[in-house]
């Protein structure tokens, strides 16, 4: 257990990107309420999480990370919470085939609702009010009471990661991801799209392979695992008040976790040496993600590691690299060297999307789909110049056909953005794009599985 940490020693710290309440007295006795309602993850789930993360560590899997950039209110709707879902499981059919190593699923939803703001005020045609911080804290609508931080908001954001979490839980296990399903949707939905001939080839091989299997014998029918799936869920760790009324002793293990999500992790802009926030998530016991963008030393990362994961635990730390595809192989590179010369056992996974923002001429915040893959691209050839594993990845997604992100096969231009731009922070890959690219990153994992086969040999 991490010495000298309780779960409200963050408050001692420097916190940045945390909402100022105007009644101090109101958000206690939510707080206070939360800590009574059941935690909404188990302890040991966790566990099996940083035990599937260990393995990819160890260069034996892939972790596939997805999601919205912040979940809302409004489009909380069974339909949206499937899509999303049905896509990553189609992805990681995909990514599963190619890779030929196990993919570990962990859903960016569930709580995935505050959001750091580059700038704590937004202006539209010269009126200045306050940042919308997310569904949790304040509200989008660009009035001065919407975007006062209310409370009761926080109530309303765990019921709705209660009620997301329960349908995923349901569709993992209660016959929805049953293997063959996932790859007929994926076929269905090729045979609309102008570049399913593009990736024929490999659904056909997926379709093959599982012929094959079922005449042998393995079938959904047979094989519970072909049946169900695991499936975990993530959110950025910012909201401390919240964090911390989610924050349960184990009573297994005695050990502290925040049972508000499998993983959490600590965004670029609070991983900072000192910050309440790697002192809140240093003391709990879940699997964490730590963002690497720019600014990042490589002796700070040491020193973080050495913070957040002293007995150099298998599985307890995901490096999420964010440069933007211009910087990626340049700044990475020194990082993962160092990691690997302390030797610490790490997850590499790589964010294409939060260094790659542009504002389109149509003034919305969009990415383009070539700098993505550009980034991963850079990110797979780093880890092969330096030997290590090229280990995940972590997207802004959705099930939805939105208009957010441009370029892609399908193709969406910066004219079109505004047709359905529905994000309620940044732009995400709609469910074309998305499977698009595991289709692309396919071919990088499978170039990586040819180089491992090798090197057995
Ligand atoms: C995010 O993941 O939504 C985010 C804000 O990322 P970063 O901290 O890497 O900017
Ligand atoms: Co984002």
């Amino acid at each position: 257990m991490a010495s000298n940490w309780t779960p409200e020693s963050w408050q001692s710290r420097e916190a940045r990107h945390l909402p100022v309440y105007p009644d101090a007295a109101a958000l206690g006795k939510v707080t206070d309420t939360l800590t009574t309602f059941p935690p909404l993850v188990f302890a040991g789930e966790a566990r099996a999480l940083k035990a599937d993360l260990a393995q990819v560590a160890a260069g034996k899997g892939f972790l596939l990370q997805g999601g919205d950039c912040a979940e809302s209110f409004a489009e909380f709707h069974p339909n949206n919470i499937r899509d999303t879902f049905r896509v990553l499981l189609q992805m990681a059919v995909v990514l599963t085939f190619a890779s030929k190593q196990p993919v570990i699923k962990v859903g960016r939803l569930a709580g995935q609702f505050a959001k750091p703001r580059s700038s704590p005020v937004e202006v539209i045609d010269g009126v200045e009010l306050p940042s919308y911080l997310g569904d949790n804290i304040n509200g989008i609508e660009f009035t001065p009471e919407a975007r006062i931080p209310n409370p009761q908001r926080l109530l309303q954001a765990y019921s709705q990661s209660a009620a997301t979490l329960n349908l995923v839980r349901a569709f993992s296990t209660g016959g929805y991801a049953n293997l063959r399903q996932v790859h007929q949707w994926t076929l269905d939905f090729m045979g609309r799209s102008p570049w399913a001939e593009k990736f024929a080839e490999v659904s056909t091989r997926i379709g093959e392979a599982l012929d094959f299997m079922e005449a042998c014998g393995i079938d959904p029918r047979t094989v519970p695992q072909l049946q169900g799936t695991s499936f975990y869920t993530s959110h950025e760790a910012l909201h401390l008040p919240y964090e911390q009324a989610m924050t349960r002793q184990d009573s297994l293990t005695g050990d502290w976790y925040d049972t508000s999500a499998h993983m959490l992790w600590i965004g670029d802009r609070t991983r900072f040496e000192g910050s309440a926030h790697v002192e809140y998530l240093r003391g709990v016991g879940n699997p964490i993600g730590f963002k690497c963008g720019p600014s990042l030393a490589p002796d700070e990362l040491l020193r973080q590691l050495d913070v957040l994961n002293p007995g150099r635990e298998a599985g307890r730390i995901t490096l999420i690299s964010r440069f933007g595809d211009d910087k990626v192989e340049a700044g990475l590179a020194p990082l993962v060297r160092a990691v690997k010369r302390e030797g610490h056992p790490v997850v590499w996974s790589c964010d294409p999307m939060h260094g790659n923002v542009i504002k389109a001429n149509s003034g919305y915040k969009t990415r383009p789909f070539d700098r993505i893959l550009n980034e991963v691209r850079g990110f797979f050839a780093v880890h092969r110049a330096e030997g290590t594993h090229a280990g995940g990845i972590h997207i802004e997604m959705t099930g939805q056909d939105v208009t957010e992100c441009v370029g892609g096969a399908v193709a969406i231009s910066s004219e079109t953005l505004a047709d359905r731009y529905h994000t309620h922070c940044d732009p995400r890959l709609n469910a074309a794009q998305s499977l698009e690219l595991a289709f692309l990153l396919a071919d990088m994992l499978n170039a990586e599985a040819g180089e491992r086969a090798q090197r057995a040999a």
